[in-house]
């Protein structure tokens, strides 16, 4: 595939971008190899997404790197996943502070490792005053999760009486999502041909463009970055309003 770089628009960047990252099981079964060769295979992927939006200068990427559902595989993969995590963040905090990249979490952190934890600790400390993409990983991730936090925390707000059920409009709603200071998602790209959106960001995808790529995660590069984005600048984002009026 021909680099399509140089056509991509500076100025129609999506301003946040959001990666289902599927099919490393998938490609290691075709190599002849264990599912965990291809979850080790996917940090290369990463890495490369990630040094891709931040020369695009993009400012929002968010990752789905384990869902609330991962939790069900076997022990082993989970384990093996942990870890992956935790050697990953060493090995990739020069990625990030070299990128200029901020990093953030979203989802049931205190449910992950305590190492997982402190290391994820350490490098959002670490990145904290980098002022290039906000890079967000998703983990232990699941948008009902999300919601139903949402919810309680909304509910016991009203029954303390700081806030009254008239004021609970979509920005408050905003406010109490792991996503707070995020601005909706623009793109979500998944990977590996799967067509669903597997309890992801449900409520920021209102009026994301999907993109779709047979590409299974461990072989994503820079340049199918840059396909998707383009791809996603010739839509026609309407809104709910006709074309005569966007034009
Ligand atoms: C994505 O790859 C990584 C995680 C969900 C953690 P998969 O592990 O889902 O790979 P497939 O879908 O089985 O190929
Ligand atoms: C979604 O992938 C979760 C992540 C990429 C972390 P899965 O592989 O877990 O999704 P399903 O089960 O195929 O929908
Ligand atoms: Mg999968």
């Amino acid at each position: 595939m021909k680099d399509i770089l140089a056509q991509i628009d500076q100025k129609k960047l999506p301003k946040h971008i959001a990666v289902i990252m599927d099919g490393n099981g998938r490609w290691a079964k075709k190599q002849g190899l264990l599912r965990a060769a291809g979850h080790k295979r996917g940090t290369r992927a990463v890495r490369e997404t990630v040094e891709a939006a931040a020369e695009l200068k993009i400012s929002h990427l968010t990752l789905y790197a384990f869902s609330t559902e991962n939790w069900n595989r076997p022990k082993a993969e989970v384990d093996t996943l942990m870890k992956l995590l935790v050697s990953s963040l060493k090995k990739e905090i020069a990625t990030l502070q070299d990128n200029d990249v901020s990093l953030g979490t979203i989802g049931a952190i205190n449910s992950l490792p305590e190492k997982a934890q402190r290391e994820l600790n350490e490098v959002i400390s670490k990145t904290k005053n980098n002022k290039g993409l906000k890079l967000t990983l998703a983990l232990s991730y699941g948008s009902r999760e999300e919601l139903v936090k949402t919810v309680q925390e909304i509910s016991n707000k009203v029954k303390n009486n700081l806030l009254s059920p008239t004021e609970i409009d979509e920005d408050c709603i905003n406010k109490h999502l792991y996503t707070a200071t995020m601005p909706d998602v623009d793109l979500l790209i998944r990977t590996s041909g799967e067509q669903r959106v597997s309890n992801f960001l449900l409520w920021q995808i209102a009026y994301a463009e999907f993109y779709f790529t047979e590409i299974l995660w461990p072989d994503f590069r820079k340049e199918h970055l840059h396909e998707a984005i383009y791809n996603y600048q010739k839509r026609e984002r309407r809104f709910g309003k006709t074309s005569e009026q966007i034009n």
